[in-house]
């Protein structure tokens, strides 16, 4: 089990000072445990606020988020986060990024190795194991990133844009195994974009939010089978969101 409910969370930068901004305006979620969430909305609705309070890295200045009944407060392994910049170790190998949060928890020699096996194959690195990040491309990087994440063996991943920076082609490779991998492990996912398609091809639910101050201004549940393909991308169905969802961020 693993959900999180958001309840009427809104959030203010420097309250009480005359530069107060209010970020988030009354937010109210459900996401099911097990499930993929995309949150899409234009630049400064407050995503990555959002995103960081479910991290635990600060607190709302009011309302609240639970995970399985618990109030979120500061950060714990449970909930995972992968940043938009990469956040590899650049004097670590491959493999001891990955293994960096149980080594740091005192995992022995041996808990250390079968982690860093099978999280390496996991995220497609096989036989970069003793590569070091200088040496690795920008999806590759992130590769690391996400295997450190579920190393960690959290119960929810959120993702702040991981795949912003990437080529076309290497996101979609990226997407197809981040569902693999989340079809394996059924973690809770929250996923922030600014990519409609990406969000669609991804999720089983859209967050929509409006901006200034941010909103939930619509919730589009996908419905399309899994698992996805990339041939699903031009179905009806998908470019039929993808103009929904489209109209809805003009505005
Ligand atoms: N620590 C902070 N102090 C004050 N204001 C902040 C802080 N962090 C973010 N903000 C403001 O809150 C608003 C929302 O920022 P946030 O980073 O959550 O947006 P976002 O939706 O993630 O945008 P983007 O798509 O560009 O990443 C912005 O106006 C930003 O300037
Ligand atoms: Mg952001």
């Amino acid at each position: 089990m693993s959900e999180i409910v958001v309840d009427n969370l809104t959030h203010t930068f420097g309250k009480g000072s005359d530069s107060a901004l209010t970020v988030l305006d009354n937010i109210n979620l459900r996401l099911e445990s097990g499930s993929f969430n995309a949150i899409v909305g234009t630049s400064g609705c407050g995503k990555s606020t959002l995103l960081k309070m479910m991290a635990g890295l600060f607190d709302p200045s009011d309302g609240q988020m639970t995970l399985d009944g618990d109030i979120i407060k500061g950060t714990n392994r449970r909930r995972g986060m992968v940043f938009q910049q990469d956040a590899v170790f650049p004097w670590m190998t491959v493999a001891r990024n990955v293994s960096y949060g149980p080594r740091l928890r005192g995992a022995s020699k041996e808990e250390q190795a079968e982690i860093e096996k099978k999280w390496v194959q996991m995220v497609g690195l096989s036989g970069f194991e003793d590569r070091w990040p200088r040496e690795l491309s920008g999806g590759m990087r992130k590769r690391v990133d996400i295997g450190r994440v579920y190393a960690n063996d959290p119960d929810v991943l959120l993702m702040d844009e991981p795949f912003g920076a990437l080529d076309a082609q290497t996101k979609e490779r990226m997407q197809s195994d981040l569902l693999d991998t989340w079809s394996a492990t059924r973690k809770t996912v929250v996923f922030v974009t600014h990519d409609l398609e990406e969000a669609i091809f991804l999720a089983d639910k859209i967050i929509v939010m409006s901006a200034r101050p941010g909103r939930v201004h619509h919730i589009e549940k996908v419905s399309l089978p899994r698992p996805r393909t990339n041939d699903m991308r031009l179905t009806d169905e998908f470019l039929t969101i993808k103009r929904r969802l489209w109209a809805m961020l003009e505005h």
